[in-house]
């Protein structure tokens, strides 16, 4: 797929996906939604890469929302479609067997502070801005923000932020555990860079398996306690737990090879 809205470079196996619509503040729009679906499905292999790093084009914003300007265009079933793809892109990233980083470099607002909100870790550059405007506009989130926002932040914040539609500064979403780092914006994506290689020294297997198990606490359908038990019976007799517990036993580091 030719990728019109997003710049994608590849770098010592970290892809890094830049939304690309700066006089839009990188609002995300169908092309947008669409692009990212295709790269977190066909369009990079996990296999061969280390993690994905997601920024915004510009010194402005990461991405500042959904692009409100095809709201007015669409009748219900439209804006439920527009919710659906959302979702599943979304929920596409969250599960995404790699690591995958926000690195927040301006607002992060709406669909984009959803965005941030998809991906496993979030850095953001001093002068960030986090919220989730919606009810300015009268409408409600519909990327999963009313449900991710309360997992990091707890209902009385998430509330009050969903509520009056209020940004919060990059300290402040530090306090509230919405991020996990502030660095200067000229070193937002070398900082993300570290943390994704640190991760690609660790068994590939209990990566995945470890995201997989974090994100099954929040489904439902899930039994995420008995998971955790399933995976640990299958862990204890793999390649990658042979290799990681000799490793360890002989005083060296470990050498694993994704089996
Ligand atoms: N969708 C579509 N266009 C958007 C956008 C969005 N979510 N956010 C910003 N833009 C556009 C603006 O319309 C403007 O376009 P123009 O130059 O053609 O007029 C351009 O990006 C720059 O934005 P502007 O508002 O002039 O910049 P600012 O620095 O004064 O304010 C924001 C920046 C992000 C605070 C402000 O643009 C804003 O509030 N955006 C909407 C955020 C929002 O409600 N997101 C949730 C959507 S569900």
């Amino acid at each position: 797929m030719e990728l019109k809205t997003i710049l994608l470079t590849i770098n010592d196996g970290i892809a890094l996906v830049t939304i690309n619509r700066p006089k839009a503040m990188n609002a995300i729009n169908d092309d947008v939604m669409t692009e990212l679906g295709y790269l977190f499905t066909e369009g990079l292999n996990p296999k061969n890469l280390k993690g994905v790093i997601i920024t915004g084009a510009g010194d402005k914003a990461f991405v500042a929302g959904a692009d409100i300007t095809q709201f007015l265009k669409l009748d219900r079933d439209g804006g439920y479609a527009l919710s659906k793809k959302g979702h599943i892109v979304y929920n596409t990233i969250e599960n995404y067997s790699i690591p995958v980083i926000a690195a927040i470099n301006g607002y992060s607002l709406g669909g984009g502070n959803e965005l941030a909100m998809a991906c496993h870790i979030r850095i953001a550059s001093p002068n960030a801005k986090f919220g989730q405007p919606e009810v300015n506009l009268g409408i409600v989130t519909g990327y999963g923000g009313t449900q991710r926002l309360v997992q990091y932040l707890g209902k009385g914040r998430a509330l009050e932020m969903l509520l009056t539609g209020d940004m919060i500064d990059a300290e402040k979403a530090l306090s509230y555990g919405l991020i996990t780092h502030v660095v200067e914006s000229e070193s937002l994506i070398d900082k993300a860079s570290k943390i994704i290689n640190k991760i690609a020294t660790k068994g590939p297997i209990s990566v995945a398996n470890t995201i997989a198990l974090v994100n099954a606490f929040f489904d439902k359908n899930e039994n995420a306690y008995e998971k955790e038990m399933n995976y640990f019976g299958d862990a204890i007799v793999s390649e990658e737990t042979k290799e990681g517990v000799t490793a360890f036993l002989e005083k060296r580091k470990a050498n694993f090879k994704g089996n």
